[in-house]
């Protein structure tokens, strides 16, 4: 079984990736396997509305989307990361979410009850819009959403700075408990 984690910043070992590496740790602990991937530096572009995946399940986009959409339809768990921009997810993941969700919705919605949700990182503001907009995404997808002890979310500025919000950290630790737990009762 396994759980991949999607980070959406475009900033490398950021604090998205520590927040997202944070919460594999603890699904790993459980003995599931995990895959990090970073957004940054792929070429993920919008959707272009051309509904060829309405057809097929294809994206003629040539970029580096596709093959992250077949291993979220591999995966039992999908957990989306992204930093607060504008009071938004970014676009990044914004892009992701489109593509990968609309040939999900139009080829027998392979993430059905597959796990899944979200992790945000905002300096000060937009945190709680941002996840909504990210926990919407499985909802519609007919995923299943497990909570924690607070809302998915912590602080941070510079790199390496969401290491010093404790409660985020633990936020995000339980989460993962409890991302791990749901991939063992329904799959298990
Ligand atoms: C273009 C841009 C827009 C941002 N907008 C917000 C915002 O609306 N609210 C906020 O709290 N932080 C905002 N931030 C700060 C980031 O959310 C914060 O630095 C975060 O830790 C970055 O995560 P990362 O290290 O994973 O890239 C913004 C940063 C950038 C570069």
């Amino acid at each position: 079984m396994k759980v991949v984690g999607i980070v959406g910043s475009p900033r490398k070992n950021g604090n998205t990736e520590i927040l997202t590496t944070h919460t594999l740790r603890a699904i790993a602990d459980e003995g599931l396997d995990t895959e990090l991937i970073r957004l940054a530096d792929l070429d993920i572009r919008p959707c272009n509305a051309c509904m060829v995946c309405q057809q097929e399940e294809r994206c003629p986009i040539e970029d580096d989307l596709f093959p992250i959409y077949l291993k979220m339809k591999e995966a039992d768990g999908i957990i989306l990361a992204s930093p607060v921009y504008f009071g938004s997810a970014t676009a990044l993941i914004k892009a992701l979410m489109e593509r990968a969700g609309y040939i999900s919705l139009r080829n027998d919605r392979p993430f059905n009850r597959k796990v899944g949700g979200s992790l945000v990182v905002a300096r000060r503001a937009g945190q709680n819009f941002t996840l909504a907009q990210l926990n919407f995404w499985f909802q519609i997808l007919d995923m299943v959403v497990p909570g924690s002890t607070y809302w998915n979310m912590a602080f941070g500025r510079e790199k390496g700075e969401v290491s010093n919000d404790e409660e985020g950290l633990r936020t995000a630790w339980n989460f993962g408990k409890n991302v791990a737990w749901a991939v063992n009762k329904l799959k298990g």
